[in-house]
C-alpha cells in the first residue's frame, strides 16, 4: 500500500488531519485500531472552542453541529451554595459551543465516507518504521491480512494509550507530568438540563460540574477518588451527591435515568517534541490536560490545523518551515492550554493534604476576585473560549 500521509488512530485528531490534508489535495490513509461503533459511542468531551467551531464551518463540516450544537454566552462559577455568572460575550466577543466529541467524529467519519476517503477500523498489530529516513512505513494486519503502507510521512494520531509517541527515542523525547490525587465519575442522564449554561462548583464535599449534551440528556462529573469502583456510585448517590455539591437557594436539579457512569483519572501531561524525523504527533498522543478546562479536543483541532498546513506547504512549494517549526507553534499553545486547565483544576477541587483548609480559603479569594473584578474574569473568559488560533 502506497499514501502520502499515514495517520495511526481514527478519533477526532486522526480524521480531521484526513479531511484537512484531502481538501488540499493530499492523499492518507487513516488506520484505527477500534470498531467505527465504537469510536462513534465513546461519551467524551462536549465544549468548542469559538476557533474550533469557526474552522469546523470552514471547511465544510458545520451543518449539523450550527444546527444542534448550542452557543453558550458563559459559565457559572459556584462556591458552596452562591453561584456567579462569567459573561464570556461580554467580556470577549467571543462563545462556545456545547456539542459531544462523539458527534464530530460522527460527522467526520460521515465526511471522510463522502468523499471517498481511507479510513481502516480494526487494525491491529500496527508498528511505524524508517520514521527517520524519507520512506517511512506502518505495519499492519486488517481482515486477517498483513500489510505494509509506505508514505511520505506519518501521522501519530493515537491518543494516550497509543504507540507513536514510543517511535521517538526515549533519549530525544522529554516527557512532563501532573497526575492529580482524584478523578471524575463522568454520569449521562436522560433529564433536560436545569442550568442553561455550565455550573462548575467548588463545594466542601468535592467538585461537581453540570454539562450537558441536548436538551434532554445532560452530562454531569462528580470528583472522586482516581480508582473509585463504579460500584460505589450507586444511582441514589450520585443524585444525592449532586444535589449536595450544586445545590443553591431558590434553584432546582432535575433528576432523570442515568444511562452511562464511568470514572476518569486525571493528568497534565506533555511529551516533548512532537515530532521526530517524518513522524508528527497530534492531538492526545502528545499531550492530556485534565478536563476542567474542556480543552482536550480543542487542542487536538490546533495541532491538525497546524500540521496540514505544514505538510501542505511542503508538497506545494518543498519548503520544510511549517514542518520544522511545527512542535515550537503546537507546544506553545499546549503549555498555555496546560497552565489554564490546572488553574481550573486548583480553584474547583479538594487537593486534601495537611493544608486543605488554607487551600479552601485562597480557592474562595479566586472565586470573590473573580466575581469583583472584571480583568479577572476577562481573564478566565478569554481562555476558556479559546485565545486566537491564528
Ligand atoms: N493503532 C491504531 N489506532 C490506535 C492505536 C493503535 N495502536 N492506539 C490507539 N488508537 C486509536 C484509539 O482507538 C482512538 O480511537 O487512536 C484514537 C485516538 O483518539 P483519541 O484518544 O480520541 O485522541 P485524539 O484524536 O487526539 O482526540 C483528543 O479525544 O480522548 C479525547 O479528551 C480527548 O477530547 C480529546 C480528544
Ligand atoms: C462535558 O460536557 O463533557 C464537559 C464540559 C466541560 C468540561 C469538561 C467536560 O470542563
Amino acid at each position: 500500500m502506497r499514501t502520502q500521509v499515514a495517520i495511526v488512530g481514527g478519533g477526532p485528531a486522526g480524521l480531521l488531519l484526513s479531511h484537512l490534508l484531502h481538501l488540499q489535495g493530499i492523499d492518507s490513509v487513516v488506520l484505527e485500531r477500534r470498531s467505527q461503533e465504537y469510536v462513534q459511542q465513546r461519551v467524551r468531551a462536549g465544549v468548542l472552542e469559538q476557533g474550533t467551531v469557526d474552522l469546523l464551518r470552514e471547511v465544510g463540516l458545520g451543518e449539523r453541529m450550527l444546527a444542534e450544537g448550542d452557543v453558550h454566552g458563559g459559565v457559572y462559577l459556584q462556591f458552596d451554595d452562591e453561584r456567579q455568572h462569567i459573561p464570556f460575550q461580554e467580556l470577549t466577543g467571543r462563545a462556545i459551543t456545547v456539542y459531544g466529541q462523539q458527534e464530530v467524529v460522527r460527522d467526520l467519519n460521515e465526511r471522510r465516507r463522502r468523499d471517498g476517503g481511507q479510513v481502516l477500523f480494526e487494525v491491529s498489530d500496527l508498528s511505524v518504521h524508517d520514521v527517520t529516513t524519507e520512506h517511512p512505513f506502518v505495519r499492519f494486519t486488517h481482515d486477517g491480512v498483513d500489510h505494509e503502507l509506505r508514505a511520505d510521512f506519518v501521522a501519530g494520531c493515537d491518543g494516550f494509550h497509543g504507540v507513536c509517541r514510543e517511535v521517538i527515542p526515549a533519549g530525544v523525547r522529554t516527557v512532563y507530568e501532573r497526575v492529580y490525587p482524584f478523578g471524575w465519575l463522568g454520569i449521562l442522564a436522560t433529564v433536560s438540563p436545569s442550568s442553561d449554561e455550565l455550573i462548575y462548583a467548588n463545594h466542601a464535599n468535592g467538585f461537581a460540574l453540570h454539562s450537558m449534551r441536548s436538551a434532554t440528556l445532560s452530562r454531569f462529573y462528580l470528583q472522586c477518588a482516581p480508582d473509585e469502583p463504579i460500584e460505589a456510585w450507586p444511582d441514589e448517590r450520585i443524585w444525592a451527591e449532586l444535589q449536595t455539591r450544586l445545590g443553591t437557594p431558590g434553584w432546582t436539579l432535575r433528576e432523570g435515568p442515568i444511562i452511562d457512569k464511568a470514572v476518569t483519572a486525571m493528568r497534565s501531561f506533555v511529551a516533548e517534541p512532537l515530532r521526530h524525523g517524518r513522524l508528527f504527533l497530534a492531538g492526545d498522543s502528545a499531550h492530556i490536560v485534565p478536563p476542567t478546562g474542556a480543552k482536550g479536543l480543542n487542542l487536538a483541532v490546533f495541532d491538525v490545523d497546524r500540521l496540514a498546513g505544514a505538510i501542505a506547504d511542503f508538497y506545494r512549494t518543498g519548503s520544510t518551515t511549517g514542518m520544522d517549526e511545527y512542535s515550537a507553534q503546537c507546544l506553545r499553545r499546549v503549555w498555555r492550554v496546560q497552565h489554564f486547565s490546572w488553574w481550573m483544576t486548583s480553584m474547583t477541587h479538594h487537593f486534601g493534604g495537611p493544608d486543605q483548609d488554607f487551600e479552601r480559603r485562597l480557592q474562595r479569594s479566586q472565586f470573590d476576585y473573580l466575581r469583583t473584578s472584571p480583568a479577572a474574569a476577562t481573564t478566565l473568559a478569554e481562555n476558556y473560549v479559546g485565545l486566537p488560533t491564528r
